[in-house]
């Protein structure tokens, strides 16, 4: 059966795999229009509001991602927040199918005692800060001398170096100037990461790792008695070439003389440590101590406890511990991982079925793990569904008011600020001719209001 009309498909969250998906869904064989929505006024998800500042190569990626956006055959309708400014069953008004690409923005919890002390932070939240995210207030509270960063991952490594860095270092990035104050006036002397399994565990990626060892006047130091490698750690090395060149810069930096650490700060990297409790000594309601637990590999690659406790008197605990995928409103969620119910992005609701016309991709697809470049695997699975379900378009085309207006009108009586690509491309003008007076690429714009009003062309241009 053929329709004889485009099939309309909404993409919600305009991160890599929301875009990626769109740039994909664009190339197939379908007659197809994209509507792309983000929550943001900004697009590009975490690679503008999670890789660090300090990864300019990185953060190019967004130069790729805009090209795809630039093309103009996919619409972007940014500062539209689906579950609040739009609704599931408003979405299927309007279109056939919706790919929801939404990423994770939350912290994994981790429940030990002490947690919610003051002093205690998630890095998601850390994070968002120091990129310019428009949700987090625009100050950070950095008074501790020594911080403690839970987890070995590289979220865990791009926030010890944040912290450890002299913001001098940073002021070549696009960190907005709210940042470079803050960081400025950060004491810091240590920061102690802690892993909880041993070096050929650390799920840091090489390059990242090594990094640590060039920051300057920073030292980077590890200790020869969390060194320690069972039959998994040996499996782990000779099968992957990244554990591989993991645990011999780690190994490296064992060798150090310590007599050669000078630096005015220090980077700890600590394993075979799980944390147990946040301590406050003085009954102030802030963490004074970390408190670890020793841990022992069993073999595999696993740890257990040994019940040897070690304190670490830190004013800070950072855990960087694994991102969270929230759940949205009316969609099947696995509350257990932090995704929507789905198999291979087809979602599912609690029988099993194909929630029909519904998709997901990304991070909220498989959970907050994998690089940039995974999320545009991920997409091609998710399209490739739903190019194989579109051809049973009796079932599949259902949007009653499928003309690409009535979106736009809805929104617009709804008194939604609807932010276009016309608008991210002032928005990002704006940001780089910030950057040119301060002589730097980029300077970002952080409050919303701010952005949206540069962005609907309501702010005068800046001199
Ligand atoms: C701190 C950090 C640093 C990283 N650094 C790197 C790196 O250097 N290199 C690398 O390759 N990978 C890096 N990654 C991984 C990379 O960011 C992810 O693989 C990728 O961003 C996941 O893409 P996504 O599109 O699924 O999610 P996201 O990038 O999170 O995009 C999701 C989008 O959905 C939007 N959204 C959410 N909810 C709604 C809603 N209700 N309505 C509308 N829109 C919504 C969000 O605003 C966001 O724009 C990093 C991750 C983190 C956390
Ligand atoms: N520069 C980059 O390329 C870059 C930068 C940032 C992020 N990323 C990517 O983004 C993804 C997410 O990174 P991430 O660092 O958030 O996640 P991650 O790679 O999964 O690392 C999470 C870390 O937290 C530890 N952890 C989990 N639960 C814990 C607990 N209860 N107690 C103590 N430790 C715990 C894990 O240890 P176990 O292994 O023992 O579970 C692991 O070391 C990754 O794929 C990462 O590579 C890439």
């Amino acid at each position: 059966m053929t329709i004889d009309r485009q099939l309309r498909v909404a993409v919600v969250g305009a991160g890599p795999a929301g875009i990626y998906a769109s740039d994909i869904l664009s190339k197939t064989d379908l007659d197809v229009s994209i509507d792309l929505f983000d929550r943001l006024p900004a697009p590009f998800g975490l690679v503008r509001y999670g890789v660090a500042p300090d990864h300019p190569r990185i953060k190019q990626i967004i130069t790729a991602l805009h090209k795809v956006l630039d093309r103009g055959d996919i619409r972007l309708l940014s500062n539209v927040e689906f579950g609040v400014d739009v609704t599931l069953d408003e979405l299927r008004e309007f279109y056939d199918a919706v790919i929801f690409s939404t990423g994770a923005i939350k912290d994994a919890a981790l429940s030990i005692p002490g947690i919610d002390l003051q002093g205690s932070y998630g890095a998601a939240d850390f994070v968002s800060w120091y990129d310019g995210h428009p949700d987090v207030p625009d100050t950070w509270p950095l008074e501790a001398q020594s911080v403690a960063v839970l987890g070995a991952g590289n979220v865990a490594l791009d926030v010890a170096r944040i912290l450890a860095k002299h913001p001098k270092d940073l002021l070549s990035t696009e960190i907005p100037d709210n940042v470079y104050q803050g960081l400025t006036a950060s004491p810091v002397k240590d920061v102690h990461v802690f892993a909880r399994r041993g070096p050929a565990q650390a799920k840091f990626s090489p390059l990242e790792l090594r990094e640590l060892g060039h920051i300057p006047d920073v030292d980077v130091i590890v200790y020869p008695e969390d060194f320690d490698f069972d039959e998994g750690s040996i499996q782990a090395i000779n099968s992957s070439n990244q554990t591989k060149q993991v645990v011999k810069t780690l190994t490296d930096w064992t060798l150090k003389d310590p007599a050669s650490f000078t630096a005015s700060r220090r980077l700890h990297l600590h394993f075979l440590h799980a944390p147990h409790e946040l301590v406050d000594i003085d009954g102030d309601g802030a963490v004074d101590v970390l408190r670890t637990e020793r841990t022992k590999l069993n073999g595999d690659g696993t740890v257990s406890g040994t019940g040897e406790q070690h304190d670490w008197p830190v004013q800070a605990v950072y855990r960087a511990i694994g991102y969270f995928g929230s759940e949205l409103k009316d969609v099947p969620y696995d509350a257990t991982r932090g995704v929507i119910t789905n198999a291979e992005g087809r979602v599912l609701d609690t029988t099993g079925e194909h929630v029909n016309g519904l998709y997901c991709t990304g991070w909220i697809k498989r959970g907050p793990v994998g690089l940039i470049g995974h999320t545009k695997s991920d997409a091609s699975e998710t399209i490739r569904h739903l190019v194989e379900d579109a051809s049973d378009l009796s079932e599949f085309a259902t949007a009653s008011r499928p003309e690409p207006t009535a979106i736009s009108e809805f929104l617009a009586e709804r008194g939604v600020d609807v932010i276009e690509w016309s608008g991210w491309k002032l928005l990002d003008a704006w940001e780089q001719s910030l950057g040119e007076q301060n002589g730097r690429e980029r300077v970002k714009v952080v409050p919303r209001a701010e952005q949206i009003a540069i962005s609907l062309g309501r702010q005068a241009a800046h001199v």
